[in-house]
């Protein structure tokens, strides 16, 4: 294939715009001192210091709580950990069927799989969210009981029509909020619409420390169950803000501890960064905006737009590309990553984000055709906070650019 790069890749490989991972969803250097200082002081066992008002895990939990509006925070060492630990407390058994997106990183089945239960996939429409009629269905045909569902990219189905299934079928909802910090369905933060609601503080999220998780939840009896599924054990309970005593007495000795706890560095790097969620939103909402009117008229471009009730943190953009070949598609990722933008198409190249892909699971082999059509074509582009609006103007043109390159092969 013969394409010079142009204006973006400069000597030595570097990209103008500058997507390095240094960058990647960056600490806030007060979160860096203060898990120096945990780590100075010898402390990064959440449970270590004497008292709740000194353990930074503790203090997170409370913040998290009072910014999402519930009654729990658990911290956890993944999202992945919090959702299969919201399996077992649900009562989740081998075998039992769990309605799930089609579409979403395998992380989601792959804890379905921890808990072995079996995954139901339910379709994705063209803005890549759960398909309620779908949902529907699929929960009228299968019996399921649990709906463990994904905004995966921070794309959101009609809550209206979603939670009009879960009460009709009398669905335990649980929410993988991974993709969901900071986004709201008629003013209502997700993650509030379930039982629980699963974050993750992974370094590509919204809230990032390299690894990490937070469960919430209004339920107390939920809340106690986690805090000892993920660790925590004779009255360790009494470091935390929000437990109920007579709960966690009754609860201690039956259910078991699956080390799953957050650490006191984890817990530090993430402080700072739940009052920092609204200005990182804007940024990305500002800048999600100004790329989309640059390029939602290409007429190889099609950018779904949300619901007019949803409210997104922005910090990525998908967008299908139409009237290309497989192959062209597949050329214009190459090309794309040359001119030093990275992106990745959902459908293509044994993306782990293609159900097709989790041969783990039976439902692997399904022909899912709503879901296959909405991520043949859809590509994915990560926008950071660091990035700025001229960024989004360089951006914009390469694609353009490139798309006219591609058409010309
Ligand atoms: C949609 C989605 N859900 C859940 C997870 C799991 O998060 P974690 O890596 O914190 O377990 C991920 C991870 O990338 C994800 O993309």
């Amino acid at each position: 294939m013969q394409h010079n790069s142009r204006r973006l890749v400069i000597d030595g490989g570097e990209s103008i715009v500058d997507f390095n991972n240094k960058a990647f969803k960056p600490i806030p250097q007060e979160g860096i001192d203060l898990a120096v200082s945990a780590m100075n002081a010898g402390v990064m066992y959440r449970y270590q210091p004497k008292k709740k008002e000194q353990s930074i895990t503790a203090n997170l939990e409370r913040d998290f709580s009072k910014y999402m509006g519930v009654k729990h925070t658990i911290g956890t060492n993944s999202c992945g950990s919090a959702m299969y630990i919201a399996l077992n407390i649900v009562g989740v058994e081998p075998g039992d069927k769990i309605l799930t997106n089609a579409f979403t990183f395998h992380a989601v089945p792959s804890v379905i799989h921890h808990a072995r239960a079996v995954p139901v996939l339910v379709e994705s429409n063209r803005e890549w969210a759960m398909d309620a009629d779908d949902l529907d269905r699929k929960a009228t045909e299968t019996g399921a009981k649990v709906l463990l569902m994904s905004y995966m990219r921070g794309h959101v189905p009609d809550m209206d029509a979603v939670m009009e299934v879960v009460k009709k079928h009398n669905l335990i909802f649980i929410e993988d909020c991974a993709h969901a910090y900071a986004t709201l369905w008629n003013g209502q933060l997700l993650g509030t619409f379930g039982e629980i609601g699963c974050f993750s503080t992974q370094s590509s999220k919204g809230m990032s420390a390299g690894e990490g998780g937070l469960f919430i939840t209004n339920d107390d009896e939920h809340a106690a169950k986690a805090a000892l599924y993920a660790g925590s054990y004779e009255r360790l309970w009494t470091k935390h803000y929000d437990l109920d005593a007579e709960i966690m007495d009754r609860l201690q000795n039956q259910i078991p501890g699956y080390s799953m706890r957050m650490q006191e560095v984890t817990a530090a790097m993430l402080t700072p960064q739940i009052e920092r969620l609204e200005h990182i939103k804007n940024v990305h909402v500002e800048n999600w905006k100004l790329l989309h009117s640059l390029v939602c008229e290409h007429e190889n471009i099609e950018v779904p737009m949300p619901l007019p009730q949803v409210d997104s943190f922005c910090d990525t953009m998908q967008f299908h590309l139409v009237g290309l070949s497989r192959e062209k598609a597949d050329l214009f990722i190459d090309v794309m990553k040359m001119e030093g933008i990275p992106m990745q198409i959902f459908g293509a190249k044994r993306n782990a984000r293609d159900y097709r892909q989790w041969e783990y699971v039976e439902a692997h082999k399904e022909e899912l055709g709503d879901t296959i059509a909405n991520i043949e074509f859809a590509c994915d582009l990560s926008l950071q906070p660091h990035l700025s609006q001229e960024n989004m103007r360089t951006i914009a043109q390469v694609l353009h650019d490139v798309l006219a390159y591609i058409n010309a092969q």
